[in-house]
Protein backbone atom coordinates (compact mmCIF):
# COMPACT_ATOMS: atom_id res chain seq x y z
CA UNK A 1 0.00 0.00 0.00
CA UNK A 2 1.31 3.56 -0.51
CA UNK A 3 3.02 5.68 2.12
CA UNK A 4 1.64 9.15 1.77
CA UNK A 5 3.75 12.08 3.16
CA UNK A 6 4.11 16.02 3.90
CA UNK A 7 5.80 18.74 5.98
CA UNK A 8 3.57 20.30 8.45
CA UNK A 9 4.53 23.86 9.14
CA UNK A 10 4.97 26.05 12.28
CA UNK A 11 3.35 29.20 13.21
CA UNK A 12 4.27 32.11 14.79
CA UNK A 13 1.79 34.44 15.94
CA UNK A 14 2.52 38.14 15.61
CA UNK A 15 -0.82 39.32 17.93
CA UNK A 16 -2.97 37.62 20.10
CA UNK A 17 -5.39 39.33 22.31
CA UNK A 18 -7.56 37.80 25.28
CA UNK A 19 -10.98 39.41 24.78
CA UNK A 20 -12.70 37.41 27.52
CA UNK A 21 -13.10 34.11 29.65
CA UNK A 22 -15.90 31.98 28.21
CA UNK A 23 -18.40 29.13 29.53
CA UNK A 24 -16.62 26.11 28.26
CA UNK A 25 -13.09 27.24 30.17
CA UNK A 26 -11.96 28.87 26.68
CA UNK A 27 -10.65 32.26 26.31
CA UNK A 28 -11.98 34.32 23.48
CA UNK A 29 -9.62 35.62 20.95
CA UNK A 30 -8.46 37.89 18.31
CA UNK A 31 -5.18 36.60 16.98
CA UNK A 32 -3.10 36.86 14.11
CA UNK A 33 -0.90 34.16 12.56
CA UNK A 34 1.66 32.97 10.02
CA UNK A 35 2.77 29.47 8.93
CA UNK A 36 6.08 29.36 8.32
CA UNK A 37 8.75 27.17 6.39
CA UNK A 38 9.97 25.64 9.91
CA UNK A 39 8.72 22.13 9.24
CA UNK A 40 7.91 18.64 10.81
CA UNK A 41 8.30 15.14 8.43
CA UNK A 42 5.08 13.14 8.18
CA UNK A 43 4.51 10.00 6.53
CA UNK A 44 1.59 7.60 7.12
CA UNK A 45 0.74 4.15 5.32
CA UNK A 46 -2.73 2.05 5.82
CA UNK A 47 -1.88 -1.52 6.54
CA UNK A 48 -3.79 -4.19 6.57
CA UNK A 49 -4.11 -5.06 10.23
CA UNK A 50 -6.24 -2.98 12.98
CA UNK A 51 -3.54 -0.40 15.71
CA UNK A 52 -1.96 2.63 15.23
CA UNK A 53 1.90 1.90 14.79
CA UNK A 54 3.64 5.37 15.64
CA UNK A 55 7.18 6.20 15.97
CA UNK A 56 8.62 9.76 16.48
CA UNK A 57 12.40 11.05 16.46
CA UNK A 58 13.96 14.85 16.19
CA UNK A 59 15.70 15.82 12.87
CA UNK A 60 18.73 15.62 11.96
CA UNK A 61 19.19 13.65 15.08
CA UNK A 62 18.37 13.54 19.05
CA UNK A 63 21.66 14.20 19.51
CA UNK A 64 22.14 17.07 17.66
CA UNK A 65 18.94 18.81 19.27
CA UNK A 66 20.21 17.96 22.64
CA UNK A 67 23.50 19.31 22.16
CA UNK A 68 21.95 22.65 20.78
CA UNK A 69 19.64 22.68 24.13
CA UNK A 70 22.80 21.87 26.05
CA UNK A 71 20.94 18.64 27.83
CA UNK A 72 21.30 15.14 27.89
CA UNK A 73 20.35 13.48 24.94
CA UNK A 74 17.70 11.40 26.85
CA UNK A 75 16.43 14.44 28.81
CA UNK A 76 12.57 14.43 29.02
CA UNK A 77 12.08 17.90 26.81
CA UNK A 78 12.72 15.75 24.02
CA UNK A 79 10.69 12.76 24.83
CA UNK A 80 7.67 12.98 22.31
CA UNK A 81 4.47 10.84 23.07
CA UNK A 82 3.79 8.49 20.64
CA UNK A 83 0.57 7.15 22.33
CA UNK A 84 -3.00 8.54 22.82
CA UNK A 85 -1.47 11.82 23.90
CA UNK A 86 0.08 12.38 21.03
CA UNK A 87 -2.80 14.66 18.46
CA UNK A 88 -1.24 12.18 15.75
CA UNK A 89 -2.72 9.27 17.51
CA UNK A 90 -6.47 10.94 18.63
CA UNK A 91 -6.72 12.30 14.59
CA UNK A 92 -6.01 8.93 13.40
CA UNK A 93 -8.06 7.85 15.97
CA UNK A 94 -11.05 10.05 14.91
CA UNK A 95 -10.36 9.52 10.94
CA UNK A 96 -11.49 5.38 11.71
CA UNK A 97 -14.36 6.21 13.38
CA UNK A 98 -15.50 8.84 11.15
CA UNK A 99 -14.68 7.04 8.32
CA UNK A 100 -15.79 3.03 9.09
CA UNK A 101 -12.16 2.15 8.43
CA UNK A 102 -10.87 -1.02 9.97
CA UNK A 103 -7.22 -1.74 8.92
CA UNK A 104 -4.32 0.21 10.62
CA UNK A 105 -1.91 2.31 10.14
CA UNK A 106 1.92 3.15 10.42
CA UNK A 107 3.08 6.57 10.90
CA UNK A 108 6.36 8.08 11.32
CA UNK A 109 6.61 11.86 12.70
CA UNK A 110 10.27 13.75 12.22
CA UNK A 111 10.07 16.61 14.32
CA UNK A 112 12.08 19.71 13.98
CA UNK A 113 9.13 21.54 15.59
CA UNK A 114 9.97 22.15 19.43
CA UNK A 115 7.40 21.35 21.79
CA UNK A 116 5.67 23.52 23.99
CA UNK A 117 6.84 26.66 22.17
CA UNK A 118 3.60 28.43 21.05
CA UNK A 119 4.48 26.92 17.31
CA UNK A 120 1.75 24.73 16.80
CA UNK A 121 3.81 21.77 16.33
CA UNK A 122 1.19 19.19 17.56
CA UNK A 123 -1.36 21.32 15.97
CA UNK A 124 0.51 20.65 12.54
CA UNK A 125 1.28 16.89 12.74
CA UNK A 126 -2.51 16.17 13.66
CA UNK A 127 -3.82 18.54 10.37
CA UNK A 128 -1.39 17.21 8.37
CA UNK A 129 -2.44 13.13 9.79
CA UNK A 130 -6.58 14.68 9.13
CA UNK A 131 -5.09 15.46 5.25
CA UNK A 132 -3.28 12.30 4.81
CA UNK A 133 -5.45 9.75 6.29
CA UNK A 134 -8.33 11.55 4.23
CA UNK A 135 -6.31 11.40 1.10
CA UNK A 136 -5.92 7.62 2.06
CA UNK A 137 -9.54 6.72 2.92
CA UNK A 138 -10.83 8.43 -0.43
CA UNK A 139 -7.98 6.29 -2.84
CA UNK A 140 -9.15 3.11 -0.61
CA UNK A 141 -13.19 3.97 -0.58
CA UNK A 142 -12.90 3.12 -4.76
CA UNK A 143 -11.20 -0.30 -4.58
CA UNK A 144 -13.14 -3.09 -4.21
CA UNK A 145 -12.22 -4.89 -0.94
CA UNK A 146 -13.03 -1.89 0.78
CA UNK A 147 -16.95 -0.96 0.42
CA UNK A 148 -18.40 1.05 2.64
CA UNK A 149 -15.87 3.44 3.33
CA UNK A 150 -17.04 6.81 4.09
CA UNK A 151 -14.70 9.57 2.53
CA UNK A 152 -14.26 12.71 5.00
CA UNK A 153 -15.26 16.01 3.21
CA UNK A 154 -14.12 19.36 4.24
CA UNK A 155 -16.01 19.78 6.55
CA UNK A 156 -16.11 16.72 7.90
CA UNK A 157 -12.37 17.85 8.69
CA UNK A 158 -12.67 20.88 9.83
CA UNK A 159 -15.44 19.25 12.44
CA UNK A 160 -12.26 16.83 13.83
CA UNK A 161 -9.97 19.14 13.39
CA UNK A 162 -12.00 21.25 15.92
CA UNK A 163 -12.15 18.54 18.11
CA UNK A 164 -8.28 17.90 18.18
CA UNK A 165 -7.65 21.61 19.31
CA UNK A 166 -7.97 24.99 18.62
CA UNK A 167 -5.15 25.69 16.28
CA UNK A 168 -6.05 22.47 14.28
CA UNK A 169 -8.33 24.25 11.60
CA UNK A 170 -5.87 26.82 11.11
CA UNK A 171 -3.08 24.17 9.86
CA UNK A 172 -5.98 22.45 7.79
CA UNK A 173 -5.16 25.02 5.24
CA UNK A 174 -1.71 26.60 6.09
CA UNK A 175 -1.70 29.68 3.28
CA UNK A 176 0.95 31.84 2.64
CA UNK A 177 -0.63 35.01 3.74
CA UNK A 178 -1.98 35.86 7.58
CA UNK A 179 -4.60 34.07 9.31
CA UNK A 180 -6.77 36.08 11.96
CA UNK A 181 -8.41 33.75 14.01
CA UNK A 182 -11.40 34.58 16.28
CA UNK A 183 -13.74 32.40 18.92
CA UNK A 184 -11.63 30.04 21.04
CA UNK A 185 -9.09 30.07 17.91
CA UNK A 186 -11.73 28.08 14.93
CA UNK A 187 -13.24 31.52 13.18
CA UNK A 188 -10.49 31.97 10.57
CA UNK A 189 -10.16 34.42 8.15
CA UNK A 190 -7.52 35.04 6.02
CA UNK A 191 -5.56 38.03 4.32
CA UNK A 192 -2.83 37.88 1.46
CA UNK A 193 0.82 39.03 1.94
CA UNK A 194 2.54 41.36 -0.69
CA UNK A 195 5.82 39.45 -0.06
CA UNK A 196 7.22 36.48 2.32
CA UNK A 197 8.48 37.27 5.82
CA UNK A 198 12.04 36.66 7.50
CA UNK A 199 12.34 36.11 11.33
CA UNK A 200 14.63 34.58 13.82
CA UNK A 201 12.91 32.21 16.43
CA UNK A 202 14.90 31.33 19.80
CA UNK A 203 12.89 28.16 21.89
CA UNK A 204 14.75 29.05 25.61
CA UNK A 205 14.74 25.07 25.87
CA UNK A 206 11.51 25.10 28.10
CA UNK A 207 8.30 23.55 27.08
CA UNK A 208 5.58 25.77 28.44
CA UNK A 209 1.83 24.20 29.04
CA UNK A 210 -0.48 26.07 26.86
CA UNK A 211 -3.48 24.81 29.62
CA UNK A 212 -0.97 26.54 32.60
CA UNK A 213 -0.63 29.62 30.82
CA UNK A 214 -4.11 30.25 30.14
CA UNK A 215 -5.27 29.03 33.48
CA UNK A 216 -2.92 32.19 34.97
CA UNK A 217 -3.51 35.08 32.22
CA UNK A 218 -6.30 38.00 32.28
CA UNK A 219 -8.97 39.28 30.27
CA UNK A 220 -7.48 42.65 28.75
CA UNK A 221 -9.51 45.75 29.18
CA UNK A 222 -9.58 47.58 27.14
CA UNK A 223 -8.59 45.58 24.66
CA UNK A 224 -6.03 45.82 21.73
CA UNK A 225 -7.36 45.12 18.10
CA UNK A 226 -5.35 42.79 15.42
CA UNK A 227 -5.85 45.73 12.49
CA UNK A 228 -2.80 47.52 12.79
CA UNK A 229 -0.74 44.36 12.47
CA UNK A 230 -2.99 43.11 9.34
CA UNK A 231 -2.79 47.11 7.82
CA UNK A 232 0.59 47.19 8.26
CA UNK A 233 1.58 43.69 7.19
CA UNK A 234 -0.62 44.00 4.03
CA UNK A 235 0.66 47.37 2.96
CA UNK A 236 4.35 48.18 3.46
CA UNK A 237 5.61 46.96 6.69
CA UNK A 238 9.32 48.12 6.47
CA UNK A 239 7.68 51.74 7.20
CA UNK A 240 6.20 50.68 10.46
CA UNK A 241 8.38 52.39 12.90
CA UNK A 242 5.60 51.63 16.39
CA UNK A 243 5.99 48.69 18.01
CA UNK A 244 3.18 46.23 16.83
CA UNK A 245 3.49 42.92 17.48
CA UNK A 246 1.69 42.16 20.94
CA UNK A 247 0.68 38.95 22.99
CA UNK A 248 -1.63 39.59 25.85
CA UNK A 249 -0.02 35.76 27.25
CA UNK A 250 3.39 36.87 27.10
CA UNK A 251 3.44 38.72 30.90
CA UNK A 252 2.22 35.91 31.93
CA UNK A 253 4.21 33.49 30.31
CA UNK A 254 7.25 35.33 31.97
CA UNK A 255 6.08 35.04 35.19
CA UNK A 256 5.83 31.37 35.11
CA UNK A 257 9.25 30.66 33.30
CA UNK A 258 12.31 32.88 33.56
CA UNK A 259 13.68 31.52 30.17
CA UNK A 260 10.86 33.44 28.08
CA UNK A 261 12.31 36.43 29.76
CA UNK A 262 15.68 35.53 28.99
CA UNK A 263 15.34 34.91 25.47
CA UNK A 264 13.30 38.08 24.65
CA UNK A 265 16.04 39.80 26.75
CA UNK A 266 18.38 37.87 24.68
CA UNK A 267 16.56 39.18 21.31
CA UNK A 268 16.89 42.67 22.73
CA UNK A 269 20.64 42.41 22.05
CA UNK A 270 20.05 42.40 18.35
CA UNK A 271 19.02 45.58 18.14
CA UNK A 272 15.16 45.04 16.10
CA UNK A 273 12.25 46.26 18.37
CA UNK A 274 10.07 43.87 16.79
CA UNK A 275 9.95 40.78 19.01
CA UNK A 276 7.94 39.10 20.56
CA UNK A 277 6.80 35.80 22.08
CA UNK A 278 4.88 33.37 20.31
CA UNK A 279 1.24 31.76 21.20
CA UNK A 280 1.45 30.54 24.78
CA UNK A 281 5.17 30.52 24.58
CA UNK A 282 7.79 29.30 25.29
CA UNK A 283 9.22 30.56 21.84
CA UNK A 284 10.10 34.06 21.15
CA UNK A 285 11.12 36.03 18.06
CA UNK A 286 12.06 39.04 16.10
CA UNK A 287 10.59 40.29 12.80
CA UNK A 288 12.93 41.29 9.87
CA UNK A 289 10.79 43.59 9.05
CA UNK A 290 13.85 45.20 6.78
CA UNK A 291 13.43 43.02 4.06
CA UNK A 292 17.73 43.57 2.75
CA UNK A 293 18.25 42.26 6.70
CA UNK A 294 19.15 38.37 6.56
CA UNK A 295 17.47 35.62 9.06
CA UNK A 296 20.23 33.15 8.21
CA UNK A 297 23.16 35.64 9.32
CA UNK A 298 21.24 37.39 12.29
CA UNK A 299 20.60 33.65 13.14
CA UNK A 300 24.39 32.70 13.23
CA UNK A 301 25.70 36.00 14.85
CA UNK A 302 23.04 34.62 17.46
CA UNK A 303 24.52 31.00 17.94
CA UNK A 304 27.87 32.11 18.61
CA UNK A 305 26.44 34.07 21.44
CA UNK A 306 25.15 31.31 22.73
CA UNK A 307 28.00 29.70 25.01
CA UNK A 308 28.79 33.60 26.32
CA UNK A 309 27.60 35.40 29.35
CA UNK A 310 25.12 37.32 29.39
CA UNK A 311 23.56 35.08 26.74
CA UNK A 312 23.63 31.98 28.23
CA UNK A 313 20.24 30.87 29.55
CA UNK A 314 19.39 30.10 33.08
CA UNK A 315 20.52 26.75 33.91
CA UNK A 316 17.72 27.01 36.91
CA UNK A 317 14.19 26.19 35.66
CA UNK A 318 10.96 27.20 37.61
CA UNK A 319 8.14 25.29 38.95
CA UNK A 320 5.97 25.66 36.11
CA UNK A 321 9.00 24.77 34.05
CA UNK A 322 7.64 21.43 32.27
CA UNK A 323 8.95 18.85 29.51
CA UNK A 324 6.30 17.32 27.64
CA UNK A 325 5.58 14.11 30.36
CA UNK A 326 5.31 17.01 33.14
CA UNK A 327 8.79 16.42 34.97
CA UNK A 328 10.43 19.65 35.45
CA UNK A 329 13.53 20.38 33.16
CA UNK A 330 17.16 21.85 33.40
CA UNK A 331 17.80 23.71 30.46
CA UNK A 332 21.02 25.50 29.23
CA UNK A 333 21.05 26.37 25.50
CA UNK A 334 18.57 27.33 23.18
CA UNK A 335 17.12 26.46 19.51
CA UNK A 336 17.65 29.40 17.18
CA UNK A 337 15.86 29.33 13.67
CA UNK A 338 15.72 31.67 11.19
CA UNK A 339 12.67 31.03 9.24
CA UNK A 340 10.33 32.69 6.82
CA UNK A 341 6.41 32.41 5.98
CA UNK A 342 5.28 29.73 3.86
CA UNK A 343 4.67 30.33 0.22
CA UNK A 344 3.08 27.41 -0.52
CA UNK A 345 0.15 24.98 0.82
CA UNK A 346 1.93 22.04 2.17
CA UNK A 347 1.82 19.22 -0.80
CA UNK A 348 1.37 15.72 -0.27
CA UNK A 349 3.66 13.25 -1.75
CA UNK A 350 2.14 9.56 -2.33
CA UNK A 351 4.72 6.56 -3.21
O1 LIG B 1 -7.57 23.84 22.23
P1 LIG B 1 -6.34 23.30 22.88
O2 LIG B 1 -6.52 21.87 23.33
O3 LIG B 1 -5.10 23.50 22.10
O4 LIG B 1 -6.16 24.16 24.21
C1 LIG B 1 -5.32 23.77 25.27
C2 LIG B 1 -5.76 24.52 26.51
O5 LIG B 1 -5.48 25.91 26.36
C3 LIG B 1 -7.26 24.44 26.77
O6 LIG B 1 -7.56 23.33 27.56
C4 LIG B 1 -7.53 25.73 27.51
O7 LIG B 1 -7.19 25.57 28.86
C5 LIG B 1 -6.52 26.70 26.90
N1 LIG B 1 -7.11 27.55 25.86
C6 LIG B 1 -7.94 28.59 26.23
N2 LIG B 1 -8.50 29.38 25.27
C7 LIG B 1 -8.23 29.18 23.96
C8 LIG B 1 -7.37 28.13 23.56
C9 LIG B 1 -6.82 27.34 24.54
O8 LIG B 1 -8.19 28.81 27.42
N3 LIG B 1 -8.77 29.98 23.04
Amino acid sequence: MPTYRTSPPAKLNLFLEILGKRNDGYHELDTVMVAVDLRDELSLRPVESPGISLTVDWLPGRPVIADELGIASDAPLLNVPADERNLVHRALALVNQTSGYQGGWEVHLGKRIPAGAGMGGASSDAAATLRLAAAAIADRSGSATSHGLDRIDEVALTSLAEQLGSDVPFFLNPTSGLARARGRGENLSFFDLPRSHEFVVVYPGVALSTAEVYRHCHVSDPVRSGDQVIDAFCSDPSTTSQKILYNALQSTARGLSTQVGEALDWLSDTGLRHRLMTGSGSACFVWLADPTDSGQALAVELAKTRDQEPYRLSEQSGPEAKSAEGSSVQSGGALIRAVTTCTAASEIHIA
